[in-house]
């Protein structure tokens, strides 16, 4: 388990699946993530994903819980580890709106950059995030990432096209005491 000062990264535990099912079903969530959405997702689904991704070895995927209670919330992780070019894409969901803008998102993020940087020795981490999803922008911020190009009207969503804004953090600007200025 990785510790931050508000979360803790844990492994995804079987019976959490149906209330990962239960999040990825509100549209409010699901509409700022790139795989599954519009589709409803079900248990099945969610099984299969489980399955493939806790045994992959280009992922590192972990369930987000408070520390103050240990109150499920969301999962973040690492995909498409390239261990060549000692890189990954970075994703993150909370699911429990009640936790939304209370910095459980920032706090997630630092701590999965501070395992990929000190655990894992990658240098570079990537995201790719909605135009429209301002608060994402201002966690990643936050934690470090820099904005760094735009995949113009790459999406289609809710009747218009968006852009697609790609963020990245590098071994070398990374400050683990926060980085909201790095
Ligand atoms: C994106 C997400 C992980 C961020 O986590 P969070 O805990 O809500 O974010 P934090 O509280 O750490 O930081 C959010 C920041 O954005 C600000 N914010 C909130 N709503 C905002 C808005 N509409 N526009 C701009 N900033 C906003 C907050 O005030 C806070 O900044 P501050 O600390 O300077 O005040 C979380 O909201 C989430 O999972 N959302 C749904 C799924 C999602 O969007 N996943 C990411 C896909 S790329």
């Amino acid at each position: 388990m990785w510790y931050g000062e508000k979360i803790i990264l844990s492994a995804i535990q079987r019976d959490y699946l149906p209330q990962y099912v239960e999040w990825l079903n509100d549209w409010e969530v699901a509409q700022n993530l790139m795989p599954g959405a519009p589709f409803p997702q079900n248990i099945e689904d969610e099984t299969e994903w489980f399955e493939k991704h806790r045994k992959g070895a280009d992922k590192f995927i972990f369930a987000i819980l408070t520390r103050a209670d240990k109150k499920l919330i969301g999962n973040s992780g690492l995909q498409n580890v390239d261990w060549k070019n000692r890189s990954a894409v970075f994703g993150i969901f909370i699911g429990d709106k009640n936790y939304w803008s209370k910095g459980y998102g920032t706090d997630a993020t630092r701590t999965l950059v501070r395992f990929a940087f000190e655990q894992l020795g990658l240098n570079r981490i990537e995201l790719w995030v909605y135009a429209f999803n301002t608060r994402a922008m201002r966690a990643y911020e936050k934690a470090g990432f820099k904005r760094e190009g735009v995949r113009r009207q790459g999406l289609f969503r809710n009747g218009q096209f968006h852009d697609e804004i790609l963020m990245s953090i590098l071994r070398a600007e990374w400050n683990d005491t926060g980085s909201e200025k790095s």
